[in-house]
């Protein structure tokens, strides 16, 4: 089932989400329902607290569509970065709780995630490029932490007053 997106500035956004301590039937739903909704948007990455559940909880899948790479949907339980790279990457980053505003970020370039997969086993993989950035933006997402944080205030300030005006018009629409 699809889930509404919440848009900055929003409370729920900006808050440090709690580890999941047992995986269950409805957790695993809920990350079902994280898929459907990043795929229908689309994106490439969603964290829960994006749809007002403050668990750690992310889902993602970079791969390219247009290259012909087969879909590859991850969900993560309690995502980690353990080691990452000195070698940095900039990428125009964007955010499904963000329409429309996209902005450079330098993050390290690669780097090792550990998660709980659906089944709660410990899964450990090298990201790169794309991927890395995508796993990283989505775990920041868990500690309240946004893209436009990495921006200069102005530059933040400006987003954020756009994102203001587009949910006012939509609450008058
Ligand atoms: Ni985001």
């Amino acid at each position: 089932m699809k889930r509404p997106i919440l848009i900055h500035p929003d409370p729920r956004l900006k808050k440090a989400c709690a580890p999941v301590p047992d995986l269950s039937d409805k957790l695993r739903v809920l990350a079902d329902d994280m898929l459907e909704t990043m795929y229908d948007a689309p994106g490439i990455g969603l964290a829960a607290p994006q749809i007002g559940v403050l668990d750690r909880l992310i889902v993602l899948d970079c791969a390219k569509a247009d290259d012909g790479e087969a879909p590859r949907p991850l969900v993560m339980f309690n995502p980690q970065v353990v080691a990452s790279s000195d070698e940095r990457n900039v990428y125009e980053e964007g955010c499904l709780s963000i329409p429309d505003q996209y902005a450079e970020v330098e993050r390290p370039k690669v780097v090792d995630v550990e998660w709980l997969d659906r089944d709660g086993t410990l899964q450990r993989e090298t990201f790169d490029g794309l991927w890395a950035t995508c796993v990283q933006h989505e775990i920041d997402h868990l500690d309240g932490k946004l893209f436009i944080d990495y921006l200069k205030p102005l530059k933040r300030q400006m987003i954020t007053r756009k994102m203001v005006k587009l949910k006012r018009d939509r609450a008058r629409a």
